[in-house]
């Protein structure tokens, strides 16, 4: 044997120990989910006026994506697309009505329990798992506490947080009469339907169709009926304030002073159990900024610009920083896989209580969340690290998907992706470290609720070439790119012609291609021979999200755990004996 060979056997057979007992096929991963986070609002993705030294030092230190896409451009189905890696139509959480989210925790609707998520796959492969924050996924199905949606049947080992989502009405300001003068219309629509309802009763007893105790009976239900909604959002903050520790409700209704470092100490405490028992682990913080109502603590409030949303993203920021503290600080961070991504785009017409803007900036994409059609809905800012794995201060410009992680973790950690079901993600390793240019992708959707309002072709070998076609846009309020609070998925304006646009050089979409152009002709036929095929092959369930499966049922509501009945209750974890983390704001550098 030449002593080189032998030389290489040294080499070899030491690499060799290490690749199998290494932690290198197991990495430890840590997602930062940022909710309603606009990509204009991070210092990578452009943003000059605020602080978000932690999110872009992931990306310096890894790679930056600037056309990461998310299913769907609200938190429910966005969510479970990245859970699941299946567009949401195919769980049954796209939506058939207006509403395109869980609006109540006593509903039935949520994540079906046959549907397996990344944390199932990993948790098989030895990984403890944590789901820390909003989750908005479901809770029960039939019976109070059967959880059957609970993130404790997904593949996580701690659940600490809320079923529902945070929201305006948790403003301990906003109360009903904030609700009709920001919403005045909402005054005169009630009354209109309560009188038109009154009216046709009288017609009918008029024509004899019902008799005068039919009469007071529909009459009776009539005025119920907007009473009931009304104690139905007056109660709202303790109704749906409900907080989670796994199968136990901790708090109701939610203290939110302090929230964001209860989150960044539940999962440094879940890393300092993990550094004792060596266990591989997937942490999942899944904050609750920067979505309205916009909550900081005493520390951030007034020390942004954009305040209050500004301070949401700073403290946001600092918590993300935090936890990547923690890592360093126990040794964790060479082995640990990092992603940052926000499960939809800036809410642009969201209002504060003062009637002032309240949500996030898109950038130079246009339109809104609740968009599903518009890249302002759905093009997210997005990171990854794994130093030594990813190259450092690398881009890609490539359109992927957040359903890509299922897949992708799998050729990390060596899964097998769930092979009885449709999974749409796709591997986007190679990508993601630099061996691959071009993403796997080819055709992808972009559903507004049940419907399929626009889809991205990235031609196989084309430089510059990101395809958008239209078949559908949201009917904005003239001279903006948004509607009264949200639009619609199902108020669209359908194309008779289809646009299209080269979103490659055209991000902002401010160019139209001639459709009769024969290049474009073929692309437009490719397209729809795609989206013709993923329609006939998609096998979707009923929707959960009807007007009546949504609607509160008071026998699923969750109530304080505990031997006796109570109506409140607050977490005893966190009280007047904490030591909370200190807060260095902004961040010495
Ligand atoms: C930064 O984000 C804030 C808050 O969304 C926004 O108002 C501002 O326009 C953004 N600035 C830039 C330069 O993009
Ligand atoms: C919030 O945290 C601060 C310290 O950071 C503490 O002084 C204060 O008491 C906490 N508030 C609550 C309600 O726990
Ligand atoms: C830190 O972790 C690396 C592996 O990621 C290991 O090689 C090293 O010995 C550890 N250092 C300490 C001080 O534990
Ligand atoms: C889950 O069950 C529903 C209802 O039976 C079915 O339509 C759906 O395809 C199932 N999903 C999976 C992933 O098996
Ligand atoms: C704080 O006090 C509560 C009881 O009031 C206790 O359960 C909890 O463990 C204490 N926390 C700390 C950090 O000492």
């Amino acid at each position: 044997m030449a002593h080189s060979q032998i030389m290489n056997l040294y080499i070899l057979v030491p690499a060799l120990l290490l690749a199998n007992t290494n932690a290198a096929t197991t990495p430890n991963i840590v997602i930062f989910l940022a909710d309603d986070t606009g990509i204009g609002d991070i210092g990578c993705f452009g943003n000059t006026t605020l602080r978000t030294p932690n999110i872009d030092n992931i990306a310096a230190r890894g790679l930056k994506m600037t056309q990461h896409l998310t299913s769907e451009a609200t938190c429910t189905p966005s969510r479970a697309s990245l859970l699941t890696s299946r567009y949401p139509i195919r769980s049954g959480l796209a939506s058939p009505t207006g509403m395109p989210i869980i609006t109540n925790v006593a509903s039935p609707a949520g994540l079906p329990p046959n549907e397996t998520t990344f944390a199932n796959l990993l948790q098989d492969k030895g990984y403890v798992n944590a789901f820390i924050g909003k989750w908005h996924l479901g809770l029960n199905c039939e019976k109070n506490g059967d959880h059957c949606h609970h993130p404790n049947r997904f593949g996580f080992d701690l659940f600490y947080g809320m079923v529902m989502t945070n929201a305006r009405l948790f403003d301990p300001g906003w109360d009903y009469e904030v609700v009709f003068r920001v919403r005045p219309n909402r005054v005169q629509q009630v009354a209109i339907v309560y009188v038109v309802g009154l009216l046709a009763g009288a017609v009918l007893k008029r024509l004899g169709a019902i008799g005068s105790r039919g009469f007071r009976l529909y009459a009776f239900l009539v005025t119920l009926l907007p009473i009931y909604t009304f104690l139905l959002l007056i109660n709202w903050p303790w109704l749906n304030g409900v907080w989670h520790r796994n199968g136990d409700v901790v708090e109701q209704p939610i203290n939110f002073q302090n929230m964001t470092k209860r989150l960044v100490m539940e999962g440094t405490d879940f890393l300092e159990e993990r550094s004792q028992d060596k266990k591989p682990f997937l942490l999942f913080m899944s904050w609750l900024q920067t979505h309205t109502f916009l909550h900081t603590a005493k520390e951030f409030e007034g020390v942004a610009q954009h305040s209050p949303y500004g301070d949401n993203v700073e403290e946001m920021d600092w918590g993300i920083g935090e936890i990547m503290k923690a890592l360093d600080r126990l040794n964790l961070s060479d082995n640990t896989l990092i992603y940052f991504t926000s499960d939809n785009g800036g809410h642009i017409e969201e209002k504060d209580r003062l009637g002032n803007r309240a949500g996030g900036h898109n950038g130079i994409y246009r339109g809104s969340k609740f968009q599903g059609s518009m890249d302002g809905g759905i093009r997210v800012p997005t990171a990854f690290m794994w130093p030594g794995h990813i190259p450092e201060g690398t881009v890609t410009d490539e359109p992927t998907s957040q359903m890509d992680i299922l897949p992708t973790l799998a050729d990390v950690v060596g899964y097998s992706v769930p092979k009885d079901r449709a999974i749409d993600g796709k591997n986007i390793w190679p990508l993601i470290t630099g061996r691959a240019k071009m993403s796997p992708h080819e055709v992808m959707f972009h559903y507004c609720g049940m419907t399929i309002q626009a889809a991205r072709y990235r031609p196989r070998g084309e430089e510059n070439a990101v395809y958008k076609l239209y078949y559908a846009r949201p009917n904005w309020n003239p001279g903006t790119e948004g509607c009264d609070f949200m639009c619609s998925c199902l108020d669209v304006t359908w194309l008779d012609r289809p646009q299209l646009f080269n979103v490659a050089i055209d991000p902002s979409e401010k160019s139209p291609l001639d459709i009769n152009a024969k290049k474009h002709v073929e692309i437009i036929k490719h397209i729809n021979k795609a989206k013709t095929e993923h329609e006939k092959n998609r096998n979707e369930p009923k929707p959960q999200m009807e007007f009546f499966k949504a609607a509160f049922r008071p026998w699923l509501q969750p109530l304080c755990s505990g031997d006796h009945f109570q109506l409140s209750c607050s977490d005893p974890k966190y009280g007047a004996n904490t030591s909370w983390p200190e807060v260095v704001w902004p961040p010495k550098s």
